[in-house]
């Protein structure tokens, strides 16, 4: 399958932020060890600080036959309508994930403006919530 994993803002500084709630690996671990073990999946990776650029790579990759994407939009889970526009646009399922559980920390990242238009969502398993988010997208 081709897919796609979209990082949003600040998890270009994975391994180094806050190392207590998101751990010390880095995504470029992440993505060894998961192009490791789905080796006849095409996945490919994106990350960017800024909405529209966020947007603009969605789009492209489903404009590109991407099949599915598992997106981490940080904190713009929380806040983006442009976001959750972007993915009732599409035509591939998108499955929402974030590294921590976001229902064990602060009240305003209950809730997310991106999960009604998503596939479904995987939170909570530090960065084995990128190969769940992976599977779920092989299942879909
Ligand atoms: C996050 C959770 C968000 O609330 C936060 O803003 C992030 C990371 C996670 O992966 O746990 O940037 O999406």
């Amino acid at each position: 399958m081709k897919l796609l994993i979209v990082n949003g803002p600040n998890l270009n500084r994975l391994g180094r932020r806050e190392p207590g709630i998101y751990g010390s690996g880095t995504m470029d671990d992440c993505l060894r060890d998961l192009r490791a073990r789905y080796p006849h999946d095409e996945i490919g990776y994106f990350q960017s600080n800024c909405e529209g650029a966020l947007i603009d790579r969605l789009q492209q990759a489903d404009d590109e036959g991407v099949e599915g994407i598992a997106l981490n939009a940080g904190a713009y889970t929380h806040t983006s309508i442009a976001l959750h526009d972007c993915i009732r646009s599409l035509s591939c399922p998108v499955v929402e994930l974030h590294i921590s559980n976001v229902h064990q920390r602060e009240e305003f990242r209950h809730r997310s403006m991106l999960a009604p238009a998503c596939k479904g969502v995987v939170c909570g398993f530090g960065l084995d919530s990128y190969r769940l988010a992976i599977e779920a997208l092989k299942g879909a």
